[in-house]
């Protein structure tokens, strides 16, 4: 007889799978394209490259926030990463919606300061962008 145990475990596996919203696949090419006209600016994203305005982005998907080296990050990224958020799609998604917003949730304060104001209106802009940085770690 099977385990009842393992059994549950499998269903609640599965279940947290089939919940898991399907995150479209985006165009890395493109995004590469679009993070050079809308991000760049502010972001590397080579690995050791510098900070600018922005902290060096390199391996930031599926890290915690404030991970880049020597960069000083708003309190509000540190307090959302002990909070436990990670830049997974979903994340960087809502994040590039309305990084101040998203930030402010994340972090639990609802006064946070974010100093990247930038909004990435259409969807399928970030969801390239998301592909393209998704490559770069
Ligand atoms: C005008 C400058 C500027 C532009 C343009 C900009 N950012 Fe930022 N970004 C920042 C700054 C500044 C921070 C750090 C925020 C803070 O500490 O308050 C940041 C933080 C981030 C973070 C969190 C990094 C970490 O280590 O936790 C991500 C992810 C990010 N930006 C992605 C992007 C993407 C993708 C784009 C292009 C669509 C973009 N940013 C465009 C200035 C910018």
């Amino acid at each position: 007889m099977t385990n009842p145990k393992t059994t549950i475990l499998a269903l609640a596996a599965a279940l947290a799978f089939a919940a898991a919203p399907a995150f479209a696949e985006g165009d890395a090419g493109n995004g590469a394209k679009l993070f050079k006209r809308k991000c760049f600016v502010c972001h590397t994203i080579e690995q050791g490259a510098k900070n600018k305005v922005g902290p060096n982005l390199w391996a930031v998907f599926g890290n915690k926030p404030g991970m880049a080296e020597g960069y000083k990050y708003s309190k509000s990224y540190l307090a959302a990463a002990e909070k436990g958020l990670v830049w997974d799609d979903k994340a960087i998604d809502a994040y590039m919606i309305d990084p101040r917003k998203f930030i402010r949730e994340a972090s639990g304060d609802p006064k946070g300061k974010s100093k990247m104001t930038v909004k990435i209106k259409k969807d399928t802009e970030r969801v390239d962008i998301i592909a393209y940085v998704k490559t770069q770690k």
